[in-house]
């Protein structure tokens, strides 16, 4: 693997390698089998456009363990901020580094990084897709429904970068994919796309009930998105019913899975007292972006 831009790069046996890896490295890691010799001496580099807690953390605790180092650039802090090109911040920082995950808004300034540096570049989050999280959003369900083939998953709410990231994901490793939101807030007519060269086991609607029937595992997220803030009001007013609550979760089989990439606003998007039912789940979902992402930085960096 050169770069993780987006998930429709990988086929789903790419996907299913990825998160082998993962489990074996988490394996490792709760075994105290040390693996700090895959990534020895490696620096990445890891620019930051937007907000994080779990990708910063995350990506550097990941780094660590694996033997190399990370460094947090915030684009407050470099001359990215002040007007550099990507091309430019592209070509200086692939003297300096082995790898770059970059957090930004524009999915085109990921693809351009990749394009004009010469190292592996991964995508930490732009406003089209979340390729990381949703890598360990599979892992999740893999480990505890055993399989992803078959399974159905279901998003509520914004068709924002989660969204489009999940339905291609899902979709590529085999799983049924039905996604609700209401009129206007459609995922990304990209992704929409791909999910249409899967026939029947897509399917896009406004009825979230119906979306969220006999569901193994549903996911929702925020109503607004990092650099949407000034539509906070409207989309509250737009999302108004759309809580993932107890109704909508007993539409779903009786052992559905609940997900969320968090930060969640409680008591919107979700319902706190679903959360706090599925609070293991959801926190092993968090725990899993840091072996799912290892195992991206091995795929990408070992060996390079
Ligand atoms: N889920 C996620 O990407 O979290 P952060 O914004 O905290 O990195
Ligand atoms: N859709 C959210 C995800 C945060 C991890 C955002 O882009 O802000």
């Amino acid at each position: 693997m050169n770069h993780l831009l987006k998930l429709s790069d990988l086929t789903g046996p790419q996907i299913i390698q990825i998160l082998d890896l993962a489990d074996q490295l988490k394996y490792e890691k709760k075994h105290g089998i040390a693996h700090d010799h895959r990534l020895k001496g490696k620096t990445l580099g890891m620019i930051f456009e937007k907000s994080s807690t779990r990708t910063r953390v995350s990506f550097e605790a990941g780094m660590f363990q694996l033997g190399g180092h990370a460094l947090s650039l915030s684009s407050r802090d470099i001359q990215l901020g002040r007007g550099e090109s990507i091309k430019a911040t592209a070509r200086v920082l692939s003297r300096y580094v082995d790898g770059i995950m970059i957090r930004t808004f524009a999915q085109s300034d990921v693809e351009q990084l990749a394009r004009f540096g010469s190292v592996p570049v991964i995508n930490g989050l732009t406003d089209y897709c979340h390729p990381c999280q949703v890598l360990a959003d599979l892992m999740t369900i893999r480990e505890r429904k055993g399989k992803l083939e078959g399974l159905k998953m279901c998003y509520i709410g914004d068709g924002n970068n989660m969204a489009n990231s999940l339905l291609v994901g899902g979709l590529r490793v085999g799983m049924t994919v039905a996604v609700a939101t209401p009129d206007g807030y459609q995922p990304d007519p990209q992704a929409l796309a791909e999910a249409a060269a899967y026939g029947e086991k897509f399917t896009l609607t406004n009825d979230r009930f119906a979306a969220a029937k006999d569901a193994d595992v549903i996911f929702t997220d925020v109503w607004t998105s990092m650099r949407q803030e000034a539509e906070t009001a409207q989309r509250a007013k737009a999302f108004a019913g759309w809580q993932v609550n107890r109704e909508l979760m007993s539409c779903a089989k009786p052992d559905v899975m609940l997900q969320h990439c968090l930060p969640a606003h409680m008591d919107e998007e979700i319902a706190e007292d679903v959360f706090e039912e599925h609070v293991d789940e959801i926190y092993d979902e968090a725990e899993n972006r840091l072996h799912a992402q290892k195992a991206v930085l091995v795929l990408c960096m070992e060996g390079k």
